[in-house]
């Protein structure tokens, strides 16, 4: 029996998808630089079915990319060529939330929005927010250990998940979702697959930690003359406003680039080389707390946001330029941290670093400021063109920052990664990947270079 046949006894006829015109929008990657065909791809409708897909595929040593909603940026959610793909997307149920426990149960395939949604109805918050909302699943946001602006206060992905439950390799099944907080009985293997990139297992149902709805917010815009300035007043915000929810920051030419692919007038009046982007959350109105920060940083020229439509507003600002960036052109997208006091520094290195590495090369930096998280965006390089993404990351390495943040390694920065953490760690991560997938069946070439086959 072939392989597609194989699959569709197992997932049913429709959901095992060989035309290529039906296959297309699983191939490709968000941002269009990463994907090649796949030989399948199959989407089965529950924990049982991944299981009995994983096993077909080990039998015929075949093998297999894990996807949610193709909104990941490293490249690793879409096939490099002959993988089985395999789309999380129909086990998307969102269980009960228990308000005593604040937790839960999500299948891997429900969106962020969704979850966010059912977290509201239920008088929650899900926590984690960012511009890919309405498409990627929490099974790719436990996959990659997202983050989003409110990291900053929350923790990413990680610190919301009280457990999960996993299909190996081997088709055997892991499961913690009792949403027992105290529990360490034996290795923690949710925590091991939490950030682990489809590459140990894959994540069928997460049970999720919510956290209290504050209704009352309030954002601030912030012109800022240098990344000194924007990290004094970052200090100020943490010294008086207990609320700080988020803070992120971009630059003039990002701006410049949102407000004309947005075609909306640039709501700025005095524009500044660096803007901070602040928000508070509280049970009661935090407007007292931002003012007083702003007041501490010797701030007086700020736009502020204390309803909903205003807010949005400025955070299409912010968040918009993912989709403006790709609208420019095919990205080289590096997500880097960089300690705080190298931030200027590198901030004003790169654009000259990348340049001198392929000449013409444009960079566009923004990001998370309160973690010192840098979206790195490179426009003019050939997709295949690494040589300015090599001459960043040995910047990013020399600043003493991390080569991923918060989107993973993936492919395109797996060839960094022993540079990264070193010959020890790197190794001890291979141990892993060989117990638990010691055929290399799952995600090759993602995260371990040397696991592509
Ligand atoms: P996919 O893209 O489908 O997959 C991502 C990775 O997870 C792949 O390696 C895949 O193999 C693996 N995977 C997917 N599902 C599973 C599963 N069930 N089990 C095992 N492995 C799995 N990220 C941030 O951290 N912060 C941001 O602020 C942010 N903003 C974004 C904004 C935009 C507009 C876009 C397009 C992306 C953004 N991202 C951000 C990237 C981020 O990685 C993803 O949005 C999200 O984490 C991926 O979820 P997904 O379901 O789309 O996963
Ligand atoms: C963001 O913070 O907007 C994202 O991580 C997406 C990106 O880097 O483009
Ligand atoms: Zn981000």
């Amino acid at each position: 029996m072939d392989l597609r046949q194989a699959l569709a006894n197992v997932v049913g006829e429709r959901h095992a998808l060989e035309d290529p015109e039906l296959r297309a929008p699983y191939e490709r990657d968000w941002t269009g630089r990463f994907g090649a065909p796949a030989t399948v791809v199959v989407r089965p409708a529950n924990t049982a079915e991944v299981a009995e897909v994983l096993r077909v595929c080990g039998d015929l040593g075949t093998t297999v990319v894990p996807q949610g909603g193709n909104t990941g940026l490293v490249g690793a959610s879409v096939p490099r060529g002959g993988e089985v793909l395999l789309s999380l997307a129909r086990l998307d149920t969102i269980g009960e939330v228990d308000e005593a426990l604040g937790q839960v149960t999500v299948g891997a395939g429900a969106t962020l929005a969704a979850l966010q949604a059912a977290c509201r109805a239920a008088g929650k918050d899900a926590g984690l927010d960012f511009a890919a909302r309405d498409s990627c699943t929490i099974g790719g946001v436990v996959a990659c250990d997202a983050g989003g602006a409110r990291a900053l206060r929350l923790g990413t992905a990680r610190a919301h998940v009280v457990g999960l439950e996993a299909v190996l390799a081997d088709g055997s099944v892991v499961s913690r979702l009792q949403g027992l907080m105290k529990d360490n009985a034996g290795y923690d293997l949710p925590a091991l697959l939490v950030g682990s990139e489809g590459t140990l297992g894959v994540i069928t149902a997460v049970r999720w930690r919510t956290t209290a709805l504050l209704g009352s917010r309030v954002a601030a815009l912030v012109p800022v003359a240098s990344v000194t300035a924007a990290a004094e007043l970052l200090a100020a915000l943490r010294a008086e406003a207990p609320s700080l929810d988020s803070c992120d920051f971009f630059l003039d030419d990002g701006l410049e680039l949102v407000v004309a692919y947005q075609q909306r007038s640039n709501p700025v009046r005095d524009r500044a080389p660096v803007y901070v982007l602040a928000e508070c959350a509280a049970r009661t109105d935090p407007t007292d707390e931002l003012a007083a920060a702003l007041e501490r940083a010797g701030i007086d020229d700020a736009l502020i946001a204390d309803d909903t439509t205003s807010r949005e507003g400025l955070w299409r600002l912010r968040e918009g330029h993912t989709e403006a960036i790709n609208a420019a052109g095919v990205p080289h997208k590096l997500d880097v941290g960089i300690p705080l006091a190298q931030l200027e520094r590198f901030l004003e290195a790169v654009p000259t670093i990348a340049a001198e590495a392929v000449p013409g090369t444009r960079a566009i930096l923004f990001g998370h400021l309160g973690d010192g998280n840098v979206h790195v965006n490179l426009l003019g390089p050939d997709p295949n063109d690494e040589r300015a993404d090599d001459a960043v990351l040995e910047f990013v390495l020399e600043c003493g920052g991390t080569i991923s943040a918060e989107h993973g390694v993936g492919i395109a920065k797996a060839r960094w990664l022993e540079r990264a953490r070193g010959e020890a760690e790197v190794a001890a991560m291979r141990a892993v990947k060989q117990a638990l997938d010691p055929a290399g069946l799952l995600n090759p070439g993602a995260v371990l270079v040397e696991a592509r086959v």
